[in-house]
């Protein structure tokens, strides 16, 4: 697909891919309830009805009050209640007390989406060559937000649900033994003096660039992410008690938390069952591990005799890889056993985030944008871990070799899982 700004010569297409993008947003709400749109059961998860407003805020605050002289919002009020972590772009709500909004109601929110998608029609309807410049990059960025929310939105239902006592299912799905998974092959890679970051090519966030030279020593990547099967090796060789494995601030989360098992498992009589979006399954030792913190991805990986990748290992691997693997696209809504049998690194993209043992910085030259916009990447560069590849919940269109997602070393929610790495 091309991107907005190279379809800036043809409205028609920008506008395509525009309805294309929030059109998919509304069909992953399609398996919901009304009542399920509302909750939030967690200071970290966002009700769904917040997600649809909100992305729409973002269209309605970046792209047509600045733009288009005689917009009028639907509610001047939502700006409030929608505007999520923008300082600079005024007062918000409480983001933990977005559960305790009964109103707007759902089909006023679904109004609030037609209202902003019907402005926007009208908006590259008018827009003549210069305005068009000046919004496409705004509507790309708008429409790649999107599709990080569309992510949020089935990870924090996901956790909706989980705390339901009638597990609700969101999608069935056949239940079907995953393929052995094979021992690992370890991959070499020569390291030396390689180039990371966005070469400015297509779109990307600020956060991925400037590109610049990184120095890697040689190393090894497992060909394939770790297994429930591996992880309950290391559980039980006492994984979860022996302080040795793990980090000081990893061994203070997991007694603080009652850390025993990955976030979603649950122990029945003599087998281990997780909360999926297809509802409780029996753990599959042969499916990759996933909804684990950077912490226990770190002890993990002490106890196999291996390491997290940094960013930049992950990074100039990926170089090499077609951009493939078990996406939102795919429905499966959960990460799938490596293919027996293929050659190269396996599951890089999608499936589950590759928890990197980098810290989330600044690479060296990053500048944010000035105004609101700069706030979207650069002031979260501070106790966040680097994850790479994209989930089962991310869109193929989404994720690039140069993404760097980020979320805190204790975070379990999203579909986080590991592959090992080692020096050569
Ligand atoms: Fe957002």
């Amino acid at each position: 697909m091309a991107t907005v700004v190279e379809a800036l010569a043809h409205p028609t297409p920008v506008l395509a891919y525009f309805q294309e993008v929030r059109a998919f947003t509304e069909r992953l709400c399609e398996p919901l309830a009304t009542e399920d749109y509302v909750v939030q059961s967690m200071a970290d998860v966002s009700p769904t009805k917040w997600h649809l407003a909100h992305t729409s805020w973002f269209f309605e605050t970046f792209v047509l009050a600045p733009h288009v002289p005689d917009y009028r919002p639907l509610e001047p009020a939502y700006a409030f209640l929608f505007n999520s972590y923008y300082v600079q772009a005024g007062e918000r709500h409480c983001r933990a007390q977005r559960g305790y909004i009964s109103r707007p109601t759902v089909a006023e929110v679904y109004a609030y989406r037609r209202h902003v998608d019907a402005a926007m029609g009208e908006l590259l309807d008018r827009a003549d060559a210069s305005l068009l410049e000046r919004v496409a990059p705004l509507i790309e960025l708008g429409l790649q937000h999107e599709q990080q929310h569309q992510e949020l939105l089935l990870t924090d239902i996901k956790h909706v649900f989980s705390v339901n006592p009638l597990r609700p299912v969101y999608r069935a799905r056949p239940v079907a033994s995953a393929p052995w998974a094979a021992p690992v092959a370890w991959l070499p890679f020569a390291g030396g003096l390689q180039e990371i970051g966005h070469d400015g090519a297509g779109f990307a966030y600020d956060n991925e660039g400037p590109r610049h030279r990184v120095y890697l020593q040689p190393y090894q990547l497992a060909d394939r992410l770790v297994t429930n099967g591996e992880y309950l090796e290391f559980m039980a060789d006492g994984g979860y008690r022996r302080a040795e494995l793990w980090l000081s601030l990893g061994w203070a989360a997991a007694q603080e938390h009652g850390w025993t098992e990955p976030f979603y498992w649950e122990r029945r009589a003599a087998d281990w069952w997780h909360f999926t979006l297809s509802g409780m399954r029996r753990v599959d030792p042969d499916e990759p591990l996933t909804h684990i913190s950077y912490f226990e991805a770190d002890a993990f990986a002490r106890w196999a005799g291996a390491r997290l990748p940094t960013e930049a290992e992950w990074e100039v691997a990926a170089a090499t890889v077609p951009r493939a693997g078990n996406f939102v696209e795919e429905a499966r809504f959960h990460p799938a056993a490596a293919e027996p049998g293929a050659p190269g690194l396996r599951q890089l993209y999608g499936d589950v985030w590759e928890w990197t043992q980098s810290p989330y910085v600044p690479y060296p030259g990053f500048r944010p944008a000035a105004g609101a916009l700069g706030e979207y990447n650069g002031k979260f560069m501070c106790n966040q871990y680097v994850l790479r590849g994209g989930s089962c919940a991310t869109s193929r269109t989404h994720i690039r070799a140069t993404y760097r997602n980020f979320f805190p070393p204790e975070a379990t929610w999203q579909f986080t899982g590991v592959r090992l790495a080692r020096d050569a």
